[in-house]
């Protein structure tokens, strides 16, 4: 909008759900610490917001934190062993995420919703617009998604929202936005929100995924905002009275991603993610492709 704003550098990654959907491996794992391939799901989202200038993370943590806050930090005796093994290539592997970006972390005490974390986030974020990534989200590294947000909000101000077309009875599995065209091929003016709509109930089949940007208005309205769907404090209620200009920090506009996405939240969608990423892997990709082909022919020849 103007020059004089301050540009975007915190992220914020909700990392305290309880990762219900895939029990017994989260019973005391973080679901953000299952590998995909052979790196923690959550280390792409860091990596997804340091890529987009966001070098500030604050996560949202809560049960079972440790190794989260682990991972991003240096591990001196391991890196010890493979430095006197010579062990270079590993070694850089051990430090990488730890020199990402600047950590900081929030323990959310009762994981009260989606909404309820993003709260815990007003003392670290203060008055600037801020980045959200959902934990266990995964937006393919070849569609940037969070940099196009972050272009959108300086322009036109308020909170911008990431939205994908989803089929017709998929969208009672997401918040689902109502939108009008505003000339732009991948940005639209958000005019309502439901979480969860039935598919007859649903204004459109535009699904609100993992990413926003967010005016600081949202924490004003968040903590006004009383426990929604499944008693959880919702973010997108709270956003969706941005849309209706009964809090300050609208207006919502809408980024239609059109890339790959993977809720590793979802025990078919991370194996869907694990089998992709894994194929176009340079190191493990030629290998594993070649097996798959073979395991899929006698899968279809199979009685
Ligand atoms: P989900 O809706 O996937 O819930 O949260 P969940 O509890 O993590 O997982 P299931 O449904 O029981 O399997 C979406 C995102 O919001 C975070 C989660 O960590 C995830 O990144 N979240 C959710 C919180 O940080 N706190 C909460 O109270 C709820």
């Amino acid at each position: 909008m103007t020059e004089s704003l301050p540009r975007i550098s915190k992220a914020v990654i909700p990392a305290a759900g309880l990762g219900t959907r895939f029990l017994p491996a989260t019973k005391a794992t973080p679901k953000e610490m299952l590998p995909v391939v052979d790196k923690p799901a959550i280390q792409y989202v860091v990596e997804e917001a340091v890529a987009a200038g966001l070098d500030d993370v604050l996560m949202i943590t809560g049960r079972n934190k440790r190794p989260l806050e682990d991972h991003f930090d240096r591990n001196y005796e391991l890196e010890e062993a493979l430095s006197k093994k010579g062990d270079q290539n590993r070694l850089a592997k051990v430090q990488e995420s730890s020199d990402l970006a600047t950590m900081h972390y929030v323990r959310q005490g009762d994981p009260r919703g989606l909404g309820h974390a993003v709260l815990c986030a007003a003392p670290h974020v203060g008055r600037e617009p801020f980045a959200v990534l959902l934990g266990d989200d995964l937006i393919d590294p070849r569609d940037p998604l969070l940099a196009r947000m972050v272009e959108v909000q300086e322009q036109h101000g308020g909170s911008v929202i990431a939205l994908m077309e989803v089929e017709p009875d998929q969208i009672h599995l997401y918040g689902c936005a109502a939108v009008d065209a505003i000339g732009e091929s991948d940005v639209v003016r958000v005019t309502g929100l439901v979480e969860k709509p039935e598919q007859a109930d649903a204004p459109s089949n535009f699904a609100v995924i993992g990413r926003y940007v967010l005016d600081p208005g949202i924490f004003d309205v968040l903590r006004r905002t009383e426990p929604g769907r499944g008693g959880e404090i919702q973010i997108t209620d709270a956003l969706q009275q941005l849309v209706t200009g009964s809090g300050e920090g609208g207006p919502v506009h809408g980024v239609v991603f059109k890339g790959r996405r993977y809720d590793t939240g979802d025990r078919g969608d991370y194996l869907r993610a694990i089998v992709r990423l894994a194929c176009e892997r340079e190191d493990l990709g030629p290998e594993f492709r070649a097996w798959l082909r073979r395991y899929v022919t006698e899968e279809m020849q199979a009685p």
